[in-house]
């Protein structure tokens, strides 16, 4: 379709309409709704950001669509999205109606989510401004809430979408930290279509420290969250390493610092710095174009613009501004400073006290300073167009972008690109993410008020020759690396995680990772190092053996076979696979003699000369288990669905029964099991049905481990744990501390207490493969009186197995 505006407003970048479709999703829609005064109608008014210019264009030429809030909430669904209006020559003009797909939020869902969580939390975390983050449980259920709203209305539009054929590739965009748990909704749902929907994340604001992001409650919901997607882009390569950082120290993820990946269950996210620019040859042309708003030409004008937000570092600009007029009076009268300053997020309290501040302050330096001709400030509180912006960063001999905290800064891109006339100075904070490449500014920690009103002096005074090559290179950069090239990168970046991970192949995602990281050598060798014992507790399904949809089906892989088989030969390891399994039952399937198997979760342990613990259970129990059988092949056990007799448990399996029956099914074997007595848990595609005990994995690992090794056998051994089951999570839980603990997890969003995930059993093996490598080539160590932590002699373990 042949658009109607003019050529400099379409996409610069590459695209195949034929093929994909761009879904943008960003917390406000590309242009302000307002309802026009004569008519009552609605109409469009074009915000023009350089998202806005970059992306609405690649929107409109490949039929894609926007998801975003109206940014009015008295609008409803009654409310019909116009079209634009015929002298709309923005880049948005070309979005059809169709193409806008509007979020409807209520009044409180606006003061909860937008006010509460997005800024009254998120924004000052995310900027490390911590003492100004306040946490809000009823913020954050309206969060996700407003979340599951934006990722449904997502949903509609990737429908939409596939309707253009079933080759399209919907590429999902999702912008900002107001939708970071949106993208693991999304990919649940698209999971569940097998959809081969792309998903993107940017985050235009800095990503923290670990240190700071884990002060949030909720951290690991908004890691998990964001790891939902293929690609997740942030503007600099250090909030990259603090993302990877997180996931690896929350949740456990293996991360590949030096390709920026992290494994999340069976697929690689890709994370990249992406800094993003501006459209360079828009504001050149409007420096061009717009004449002089100042006056007076004598003086030098020092410039500041922003939107009224703490994390600006607006009153320690000033509060050095006046410090400089003090230092220099030589410049009175011959300088003024303009402060541009658009009001923002005026509901939230710490943006009002702001606003009173800088009234304050100003009014006093101008009240100190000010002359019968002159006064030094001139304040302007509101928002000025493009074109007046053009000219006042054309005219300005300074600009002051000193933010305390800034994701990336855009003003200081946008002045360099309109200094077309006589070159000024840039006087940059490293604080924002355009301090990381624009070197040639000067950069100055705002917080050292002295220092930046001495800069002002020098950057005043500095030569023209000086000023010019600065000017030249910092205008280069940004010429080149505009807005296209970030949109056009960002595309280019999602698009390669195809190869990452191919929906023929889920474990190349894994293999690509472990070839280019090896972490047990990172994490395992600081554990074990020269340990003289391991001690090795597995779990079986899913963590040794793949799942299968029958227990008889999940076969040991020989390779598994082998490589325990050796472990178990290896002196100094110990090797235990603990199970839901019966413990007969678990040892057929591994085949291994000389080992410790523990069966029905822990409540029988066969040890490897053949004596057997059994948990002591009430006499009752067994008629119990039998009655809850028979009730469960009656009731229950149809449609694929049957139960499995452990003896002392019974597992209730439903894998082959279709998904619409389940529920039915599930409900009711549940009521029978707890209607009995018995306790009722979730494994794979079944339901456990064990005494209500307080024995578990946790206390059957204990007690192999004394069994093993003596009371103080913590202080004897060291031990790794891998399981992938929620049983498993008892025993993660009571090693904690005490052992490397591994959770094998390919599904989303699951909560683990482990110190690291493992993808599948494929890491498994290569675990059990770095750690027979590890064992066999460490250096031989002498045991020592003096050393408490190495087993003495055999002697002393029976002795203390005796005592115990
Ligand atoms: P932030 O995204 O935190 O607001 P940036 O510097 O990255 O900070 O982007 C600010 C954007 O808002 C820039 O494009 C800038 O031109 C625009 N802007 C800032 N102040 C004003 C103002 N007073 N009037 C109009 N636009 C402004
Ligand atoms: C920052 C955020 C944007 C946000 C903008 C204005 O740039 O990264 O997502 O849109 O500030 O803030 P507002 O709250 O008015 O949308």
């Amino acid at each position: 379709m042949e658009l109607n505006f003019p050529q400099e407003l379409k996409s610069g970048i590459e695209w195949n309409p034929s093929r994909e479709r761009l879904i943008v999703v960003s917390n406000r829609l590309p242009f302000v709704l307002k309802r026009d005064d004569l008519t009552g109608k609605l109409i469009r008014k074009s915000s023009a950001g350089g998202l806005v210019t970059a992306v609405a264009p690649v929107v409109v030429d490949c039929g894609g669509r926007w998801v975003g809030w109206t940014g009015d909430c008295s609008l409803t669904v009654d409310d019909e999205i116009p079209e634009a209006s015929e002298e709309d020559t923005t880049p948005t003009a070309g979005l059809l109606k169709h193409q806008v797909v509007p979020v409807y939020l209520n009044q409180q869902q606006f003061d909860s989510y937008y006010n509460g969580c997005c800024n009254g939390t998120l924004w000052p975390l995310f900027h490390s401004m911590s003492d100004r983050a306040v946490y809000s449980s009823e913020y954050w259920q309206d969060y996700i809430q407003v979340n599951q709203l934006f990722a449904d209305k997502t949903l509609e539009a990737i429908e939409f979408s596939k309707m253009d054929g079933p080759d399209i590739v919907p590429l999902i965009w999702i912008h900002d930290y107001h939708l970071t748990l949106m993208p693991s909704i999304l990919r649940q749902a698209l999971n569940e279509k097998n959809s081969n929907a792309l998903l993107g994340f940017f985050l235009h604001i800095p990503f923290p420290p670990w240190d700071i992001f884990r002060l949030l409650p909720w951290d690991d919901e908004i890691l998990l969250g964001l790891l939902g997607c293929d690609m997740i882009g942030f503007h600099i390569e250090d909030y990259c390493i603090n993302f990877l950082d997180c996931c690896h120290r929350r949740l456990g993820c293996r991360i590949d610092r030096k390709n920026l990946l992290v494994e999340y269950g069976n697929r690689i996210v890709k994370i990249a710095a992406l800094p993003i620019g501006i459209p360079f040859d828009r504001f050149q042309r409007m420096a061009e174009e717009a004449p002089r708003l100042v006056k007076e030409k004598r003086q030098k004008i020092i410039l500041g613009v922003d939107r009224l937000d703490y994390t600006k570092g607006l009153v320690h600009r000033l509060k050095a501004f006046e410090r400089f007029l003090e230092k220099h009076p030589e410049h009175i009268e011959e300088v003024i400073f303009i402060q541009i300053a658009v009001p923002s997020r005026t509901d939230v309290k710490e943006y009002q006290e702001l606003k009173e501040e800088m009234d304050q302050v100003i009014g006093r330096i101008n009240g100190r300073f000010s002359t019968a001709n002159w006064s030094p400030i001139r304040y302007i509180y509101g928002c000025v167009s493009q074109a007046e912006l053009a000219a006042y960063y054309r005219d300005a001999f300074i600009a002051m972008v000193t933010p305390l905290r800034d994701g990336m800064n855009l003003v200081a891109k946008e002045f360099v690109a309109c200094q077309i006339e006589e070159p000024g100075v840039l006087i940059l904070s490293p604080f924002a993410g355009a301090g990381e490449t624009m070197q040639e500014a000067l950069l100055i920690n705002p917080y050292k008020i002295d220092d930046v009103a001495e800069l002002i002096c020098s950057a005043l005074e500095m030569s023209r020759d000086e000023r010019e090559v600065r000017m030249k290179n910092l205008r280069r950069r940004e010429k080149v690396n505009n807005v296209d090239a970030w949109a056009q990168a960002f595309l280019k970046a999602i698009r390669s995680t195809t190869s990452m991970n191919p929906e023929s192949d889920s474990k190349t995602g894994s293999s690509l990772m472990s070839s280019a990281m090896d972490d047990y050598d990172e994490y395992l060798s600081k554990y074990v190092g020269n340990a003289e014992k391991l001690a090795l507790l597995l779990d079986y399904d899913g963590t040794l053996a793949p799942l299968a949809p029958h227990p008889d089906l999940a076969i040991l892989p020989n390779e598994t076979r082998k490589i325990l088989q050796r472990l178990s030969n290896c002196p100094d390891v110990y090797v235990s696979i603990i199970s839901n399994r019966s413990v007969d039952n678990v040892k057929k399937m591994v085949g291994i003699e000389n080992i410790t198997y523990a069966g029905k979760n822990g409540l029988e342990i066969l040890h490897p000369d053949g004596t057997k613990f059994v948990y002591p259970l009430p006499v009752e129990y067994e008629d119990k288990v039998r009655c809850l059988l028979r009730q469960l092949q009656e009731e229950v056990c149809h449609d694929g669905a049957w139960v499995e007799h452990k003896g002392l448990l019974l597992t209730y399996h439903y894998s082959e029964t279709v998904m619409h029956l389940r529920t039915g099914l599930i409900k009711r074997a549940r009521e029978l099991i707890e209607g009995a007595g018995l306790v009722c848990t979730t494994a794979y595609c079944a339901l456990e049905a064990k005494p209500p005990s307080q024995w578990n994995k946790g206390q059957a690992a204990l007690y192999i481990l004394r069994t093993a090794f003596g009371v103080d056998w913590e202080e004897r051994i060291r031990i790794v744990y891998a399981g992938d089951d929620f049983t498993d999570e008892a025993a993660i839980k009571a090693l904690k501390g005490l052992a490397a603990t591994f959770r094998v997890t390919s599904t989303l969003a699951v909560k683990t207490a482990a110190d690291r995930r493992l993808a599948n059993n494929d890491s498994v093996l290569r675990m059990l493969k770095w750690i027979e490598s590890h064992m066999t080539k460490r250096k031989p160590r002498l045991s020592s009186r003096n050393s408490s932590s190495v087993l003495e002699t055999m002697d002393e373990v029976q002795q203390s197995q005796l005592s115990a």
